[in-house]
């Protein structure tokens, strides 16, 4: 199984007789906020409680199912995991609830035909996320007049994130009519895509661009990247604001080139770990378990970067 290991790291106590097997399929390595995922995840999920058996997909749904599959045959206790896209699970779904192995889904969420087909979901209001990026769009052009004109850096294309946050933003920037969303394009949640899909809006737009709205925070530091290599000053010619609040996004605040972002908290291995254990344990849980949230902008960002866990 590609890119399939034990959660443990060394020294650390033995599984111990009733510990939970937990599957967990991860999406991938792509950003900031997945590293910081991942490792929150791995540090929940231990020994004497837990064993972990840690499968990263790389951004395909194919190594997900896969993953899920392999879980399934080697008879886990239960299975989590982060979707990469929002559809096409109901088969593997119900290969799991064949197999009496309860399924919780963390960070995103699936379209499947029956919610029966996985136990809760914890994680963040993606659409809310969304519109709280459109309004620091509206408040920050307070006496500007239109047209203002929006690029979107959108994240992985079918995912619920960059499905639910372009929804939510729209939602909020359809109601002022100044506004225009002139380009819209897929930067993978990725710094190297950010920045070249940056480039390329940067090429058709000339200096036409006056706000960036990107999905998360790296696709936004790849762009700024992108900007100052085009000779424009990313921040004043061009506001920006992305989600997540990284660390590098607090560092590009600081230094002037990103203006806010909207926090998407990553840290959800120990709530994780409750769940799963309420779940195996057959208590009745939340089906849809939400992350707190704020948002912070670039006079925040000095007080509040030592504080930053992620
Ligand atoms: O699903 C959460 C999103 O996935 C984060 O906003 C992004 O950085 C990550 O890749």
């Amino acid at each position: 199984l590609a890119g399939c290991s034990g959660g443990g790291e060394g020294g650390q106590a033995a599984a111990g007789e009733d510990a939970i097997t937990v599957g967990f399929s991860q999406v991938g390595a792509e950003s900031e906020w997945r590293t910081a995922n991942t490792r929150s995840v791995k540090e929940a999920l231990v020994a004497p409680d837990f064993t972990l058996r840690f499968s990263d997909a790389q951004q395909k749904q194919e190594n997900q199912i896969k993953a899920l599959r392999s879980f399934i045959a080697q008879g886990v206790d239960v299975i989590a995991f982060s979707p990469v896209v929002e559809t096409g699970w109901d088969t593997v779904l119900r290969e799991a609830k064949a197999a009496n192995i309860p399924v919780v889904l963390t960070d995103r969420a699936v379209n499947v035909s029956d919610d029966a087909l996985y136990a809760t979901l914890i994680g963040s209001d993606f659409v809310e996320e969304g519109r709280r990026a459109a309004r620091w769009v509206i408040e920050d052009s307070q006496g500007k007049d239109g047209p203002i004109r929006i690029v979107e850096l959108q994240g992985t294309v079918g995912s619920a994130p960059a499905n639910d946050r372009m929804r939510g933003f729209k939602e909020v920037i359809d109601g002022d009519s100044r506004f225009e969303i002139v380009r819209s394009q897929s930067g993978d949640f990725t710094r190297a895509r950010g920045k070249e899909v940056m480039e390329a809006f940067l090429k058709a737009e000339g200096d036409g661009i006056d706000v960036l709205f990107a999905h998360n925070d790296d696709m936004a530091i790849g762009a700024i990247q992108a900007i100052e290599e085009a000779g424009r000053k990313p921040g004043t010619d061009i506001r920006i604001v992305s989600i997540d609040g990284v660390r590098g996004a607090f560092e590009a605040m600081k230094a002037g080139k990103l203006n806010a972002t909207v926090e998407c908290n990553p840290l959800l291995g120990p709530q994780l770990a409750d769940l799963i254990r309420e779940v195996h344990a057959g208590r009745e849980v939340p089906k849809r378990v939400m992350v707190e949230e704020g948002v912070f902008t670039q006079d925040q960002a000095d007080a509040e970067l030592p504080n930053r866990k992620y």
